[in-house]
């Protein structure tokens, strides 16, 4: 799709890029923005950093119509953990108290609930939601660990390992009426849906807009609604305390914040050259083709369906499952793939279950998978016998 568009990446043109979900990729326009704050801030310190907090304020009213929420409900954190850390770090201690987590979580978030329930002297209660379970399925799973002592659920809005929604909508309700707060981490989120928060009657929200939205690097949003906004703190404590939500947020001592000031910047820029839409759209359907030559080439050698049904599926991303006998964890297959291919590819595990998560970006063409399918395919094949 790049290549009848305008827009330029900053990608190297040598490596295949299909792993957008991990780190994302800039556009190239945005970069150049976070350069130009940069000469800006370099050129005159003193004025550049009197006028951060409003120029972040800024940049917040215009990413907010790109989630669909209020204003002064959003506030900038580094990225989704930061984002988490807030919650974890700012809650009440609730003694002895249970904090429901999923077995799709991702991992580090999943730490830091559990370093929270240590310092509660509480544990964590760990859902088992079925790779293929439908959203009353996985809410079903989710709510049945909640109990009289549930002082938090921490969800996935979309999975890393499994690629896949969670019924966040169902679980939030549930929740609610049990008077029980949620934090839904929806790092891969923003802009792969159009409103992530329609419907969802979650406490705290957080996303990334350097994942789908390609914004520069260490630009995570947090959304907060009701009571809970005034408990939380920025993790850096400065000039901001005391403020109400979101405006603490807006000042976190001397730092660089062209990420964040660029980070609207990226989301004109695609949907004026592209369109929000048509880039949901195509990727949803390159994806779904892409992971097909995958699963056929698999197919082939081993005679087995390698397509994988996760219930929910999140649209720019597909598994295909790998082949059993594989004994390299995700990140050596990742780093080993990398090496000998010059393709970037996220590997994963569910269960007894290891797969490819195969992403789809605008800068991707079917010719991206081909290539995965007639190159790396044979070499896991290989690697697994
Ligand atoms: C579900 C989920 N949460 C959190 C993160 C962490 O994102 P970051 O490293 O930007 O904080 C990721 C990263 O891929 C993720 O998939």
């Amino acid at each position: 799709m790049i290549k009848e568009s305008s827009l330029a990446w900053g990608l190297d043109r040598a490596v295949r890029h299909l792993n957008h979900g991990s780190f994302g990729a800039v556009p190239q326009f945005a970069l150049d923005r976070q350069a130009e704050y940069r000469a800006l801030m370099e050129g005159a310190p003193v004025r550049w950093f009197v006028g951060v907090p409003q120029r972040i304020a800024d940049a917040r009213a215009r990413v907010a119509p790109y989630l669909g929420v209020p204003v002064d409900d959003l506030a900038f954190v580094p990225n989704a953990s930061a984002g988490a850390s807030v919650v974890f770090t700012s809650l009440p201690v609730e003694h002895g108290c249970e904090i429901v987590v999923t077995d799709h979580g991702y991992g580090a978030v999943t730490m830091g609930a559990q370093r929270l329930a240590r310092r509660w002297g509480g544990t964590v209660r760990t859902a088992h939601v079925p790779l293929a379970a439908g959203p009353q399925e996985a809410c079903a799973a989710i709510t049945a660990e909640f109990s009289d002592r549930t002082a938090l659920v921490v969800l996935d809005h979309v999975t890393s390992p499994t690629a896949r929604f969670l019924p966040v909508d169902l679980v939030s309700a549930a929740a609610r009426e049990r008077g029980i707060p949620v934090l839904v981490d929806g790092a891969h989120v923003p802009l792969v849906l159009e409103e992530p928060l329609a419907g969802v009657d979650c406490d705290v929200w957080v996303g990334n807009l350097h994942k789908f939205g390609c914004a520069p690097r260490g630009t995570g949003v947090l959304v907060a609604r009701g009571p809970v906004r005034s408990e939380l703190n920025p993790l850096v404590d400065s000039w901001g305390a005391g403020k109400p939500f979101p405006a603490a947020f807006d000042e976190q001592g001397t730092q660089d914040f062209t990420s964040w000031l660029a980070a609207p910047d990226a989301l004109d820029v695609v949907e004026r050259e592209i369109g929000w839409k048509a880039v949901r759209h195509n990727a949803a359907d390159l994806v779904e083709r892409g992971a097909q030559v995958v699963a056929r080439a698999f197919t082939a050698a081993t005679g087995e369906d390698h397509r994988v049904d996760v219930g929910m599926p999140a649209v720019p991303f597909r598994l295909v499952r790998l082949p059993r006998g594989l004994v390299l964890g995700g990140h050596e297959l990742r780093d080993r793939v990398l090496a000998e291919f010059d393709v970037e590819a996220a590997f994963t595990a569910f269960g007894d279950d290891a797969f490819v998560r195969l992403a789809a970006h605008a800068y991707n063409t079917l010719d991206d998978y081909e290539d995965f399918a007639a190159r790396v395919v044979p070499a896991l094949l290989e690697w697994s016998h």
